[in-house]
């Protein structure tokens, strides 16, 4: 791309404002301007306004959980075929660690936060014990697939490195990148990070396997025969990874997809909930579900939409593969953007100032034939990390952690 190219494509989508600074710049900032300007993606800011379809109420039925019950009913064999598909190497993990943990607050990836009391335990850390967990059981190393950022690559890898991965074998981790996108102001002007750079975050947990793809990992995963992702968040310290048997159970009933799910803690729970829209799998956020759906009961009395997704998921490969290509909906997220003022100062916003567009992984389970919702006890297997303290924090994983007998 040229300079007159570049000009033409912000006068396209009216950011001329971006080169304010263009002419000051040395050969070489104009250079890596030019290229972020070809690589970036402005029609995300044309649909500021236009709200995605919101669900309609209509179409939405509920949808039936594996609950406890029926897993231990069935559990050691659910637990046999899942440990055949990890030993038969069938079975990868991905874990989603591109997000810029805001709520956390801490200018670190969330992966390196230290949650430990006596002793640093890091929440990487945790996360390669509670896989150590299956790999001790199965005696089979399971690869791992690390989505990092541009924000955030270097010093995850470095982190990994310096802690000599925690233990696990080295050749089974495998780090990529997923895309990113600019970040604007309410009226959908691209912000300025410095005066040669846009402003522009990771683009949402939606593209990961568009990512991987990609990063060429698909070939790898063909070549070492894996047809099954578990694909996690990297906050819920408390997570069972590749739990054999939520894999057993989704192969067993010829699913293309499944999701740990958990009953809510109370009807106001911010999670999403499994349900089915027009006869598909599908998540309604918890800003989307009204009233009238969150009231509504089985022929039992028990809450119809009751079952929260706690982000792990098992995908079949090549169900994914299907409809890598299709478009995700967009989620438009007012955040707290760091951005250049008029006079070139950097300002770091109190409150949210504009706009981040983002996918989300949730939306990959409506485009897929089934999904499995499979409970877990809360107690046990979801302690998610979002703020410093309250709900969803540090001190309430620890507490859990320590309930269920980790040493901090
Ligand atoms: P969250 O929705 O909690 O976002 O991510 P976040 O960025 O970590 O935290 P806040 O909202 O800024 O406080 C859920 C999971 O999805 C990953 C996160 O790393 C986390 O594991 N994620 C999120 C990505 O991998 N990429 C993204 O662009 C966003």
């Amino acid at each position: 791309m040229n300079f007159e190219e570049t000009r033409q494509k912000l006068e396209k989508y009216n950011q001329q404002h971006l080169l304010r600074y263009y002419d000051t710049l040395s050969e070489t900032k104009q250079a890596d301007f030019i290229q972020q300007v070809a690589e970036t993606d402005f029609s995300v800011v044309t649909r500021i306004g236009k709200k995605e379809a919101a669900k309609k109420e209509s179409s939405i039925s509920p949808i039936a959980a594996m609950t406890l019950d029926e897993i231990y009913a069935e559990k050691s064999h659910y637990e046999e075929t899942g440990i055949e598909a990890i030993r038969s190497g069938k079975v990868g993990a991905v874990l989603l660690a591109g997000g810029m943990g805001t709520r956390l607050g801490s200018d670190n990836p969330k992966g390196m936060y230290d949650i430990g009391i006596t002793k640093p335990i890091y929440i990487f850390e945790r996360i390669i014990k509670n896989l150590f967990d299956v790999v001790d059981q199965t005696k089979a190393w399971i690869h791992l697939f690390v989505m990092t950022s541009d924000k955030n690559h270097e010093i995850t890898m470095a982190f990994f490195e310096e802690h000599e991965y925690f233990g696990y074998d080295r050749k089974h981790i495998h780090f990529f990148k997923q895309d990113m996108a600019p970040a604007s102001d309410y009226s959908g002007k691209i912000f300025l990070e410095e005066k040669w750079k846009l402003a522009a975050s990771p683009n949402g947990n939606g593209g990961w396997f568009s990512s991987l793809m990609n990063a060429g990992l698909l070939d790898l995963m063909k070549r070492e025969g894996i047809q099954w992702l578990n694909v996690f968040a990297v906050d819920n310290v408390l997570q069972r990874i590749a739990d054999p048997t939520f894999i057993g159970a989704v192969i067993e009933k010829e699913c293309e997809s499944g999701a740990k799910v958990v009953r809510k803690n109370h009807p106001d729970e911010k999670v999403g909930v499994m349900c089915l829209e027009d006869g598909h799998p599908s998540i309604i956020e918890y800003y989307e579900l009204t009233d009238s759906l969150r009231d509504t009961k089985t022929e039992t009395g028990e809450p119809a939409y009751n079952f929260g997704v706690i982000l792990n998921y098992l995908f079949r490969i090549d169900c994914l593969e299907d409809v890598v290509n299709k478009e995700l909906p967009l989620h438009i997220v007012e955040k707290k953007i760091p951005y250049l003022d008029g006079q070139g100062k950097l300002i770091k916003p109190e409150k949210p100032n504009g706009y981040k567009f983002e996918t989300l992984i949730l939306d990959l389970i409506k485009l897929l034939n089934s999904c499995l919702p499979f409970e877990v006890e809360r107690s046990k297997e979801f302690a998610p990390i979002k703020n410093k303290t309250g709900v969803d924090s540090v001190e309430s994983a620890r507490e859990l952690l320590q309930q269920n007998g980790v040493e901090l």
